[in-house]
């Protein structure tokens, strides 16, 4: 396909896969898109052997990696610095929340004693010298502009970079900073995202690009489940679609099999964008959980990275007990997911899916040609 993405990314189709499983990464990129690997939780040691296992099973297709460093967070800027305390009244209503669903609140792991290291200037630096031993062709930022270190080894390994925006104003700060493609999400994004929605946000942003006498590509990302939205995204400007959510329900994602059986079953109105588990708003499916952060009398969500300190624990508790079938924690249980999960209805192989968004971009671009008279 002539897309400024194809050619840059040596791709056949400008379909990129985020995904924190490395199977999911390797079918998308066998099938002809881009898989891009989540890198962000993982120490510098898990990621070096996920890559590798990576690149023995890719067959030489191009892959990325994905990072967060973002620009702000409570701690930054102090290296290993010790956690500041977490709030009691956060602390009790976590457990209040877990024992109503009558999880023992006992049993969840303490909070963790360190501030997310992989998010500091140093961490990502330990994760940024692992990724460029490997063959990547994209490394990408979410949460502001890339840190000057990514900018420096992407140029020197030429290797794009990608980051991720959710306004305008955010894009234009990332072309001036040189980032090589704009990743455009709209608030219907799985994950952190901004405000404004797709339709909107990518010819907005595209528009102020080619203001500015820049030619960055764009990928459009945020409810993009079908090749059809990508067509129309492409439409109004991007180069390409970036998608996160419909690989979580697909046969080779890591997925817990009770949200997956959630998301398949949710319409798109089973999305909240809550701070209630980073501390930055993130859109998730809605269950006794999110309600819960949303109700009067919740304490406010703690700043990154404190919030997901006190939430990850006990979200990792209610996932381990809802597969084993405990019914509060069934209930409980949400992972990140954007509002396309109403449309993604079956459980189907990733590269299956990477099929299906070929076939349906090619007749949505029919459909639109049909409009034009003789
Ligand atoms: C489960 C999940 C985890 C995510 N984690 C990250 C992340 O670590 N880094 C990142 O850049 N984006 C992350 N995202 C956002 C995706 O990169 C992407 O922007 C988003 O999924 C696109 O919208 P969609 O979910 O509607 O396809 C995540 C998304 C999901 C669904």
């Amino acid at each position: 396909m002539q897309s400024p993405i194809c050619a840059m990314l040596d791709i056949e189709f400008p379909l990129l896969a985020f995904s924190h499983c490395r199977d999911v990464v390797v079918a998308v990129s066998k099938a002809g898109g881009m898989g891009v690997f989540g890198a962000a939780s993982l120490p510098p040691e898990r990621l070096e052997e996920e890559l590798a296992w990576i690149d023995a099973h890719i067959g030489g297709r191009p892959y990325g990696v994905d990072l967060i460093v973002p620009n702000s967070f409570a701690g930054k800027g102090e290296e290993k610095a010790p956690c500041p305390a977490i709030p009691e009244e956060h602390k009790a209503f976590i457990a209040s929340l877990l024992e109503k669903h009558g999880v023992d609140s006992n049993s969840v792991g303490g909070v963790s004693s360190s501030l997310g290291d992989n998010m500091s200037d140093a961490g990502a630096a330990a994760l940024l010298e692992v990724a460029f031993r490997h063959p990547i062709k994209l490394i990408a930022n979410a949460l502001g502009v890339p840190p000057p270190l990514m900018l420096e080894l992407g140029k020197r390994h030429d290797v794009p970079v990608a980051a991720l925006v959710g306004t305008r104003d955010h894009a234009l700060t990332q072309v001036r900073a040189g980032v090589d493609i704009l990743v455009v999400a709209g608030g219907e994004a799985g994950g952190h995202c901004g405000e404004v929605a797709t339709m909107v946000l990518v010819p907005e942003v595209a528009a102020a690009v080619a203001a500015v006498g820049a030619d960055t590509p764009i990928l459009a990302a945020g409810g993009i489940v079908t090749g059809r939205q990508m067509a129309a995204a492409m439409a109004m400007g991007a180069h390409g679609a970036w998608t996160g959510s419909v690989w979580l329900t697909t046969a080779e994602a890591e997925t817990n099999p009770v949200v997956k059986e959630k998301m398949l079953a949710a319409s798109s109105r089973d999305t909240v964008r809550s701070k209630s588990r980073t501390g930055k708003p993130s859109r998730q499916l809605r269950s006794p959980w999110t309600d819960a952060w949303e109700a009067e009398g919740a304490p406010k969500p703690l700043p990154m990275p404190l919030q997901s300190l006190v939430s990850e624990p006990a979200l990792r508790k209610v996932d381990k007990l809802s597969e084993v079938g405990h019914e509060g924690a069934k209930t409980l249980a949400t992972y990140w997911v954007g509002q396309g999960v109403g449309l993604m209805n079956e459980a189907m192989g990733a590269g299956q899916v990477v099929q299906l968004f070929k076939t349906d971009w090619i007749a949505a671009c029919e459909r639109l040609n049909g409009f034009i008279g003789d």
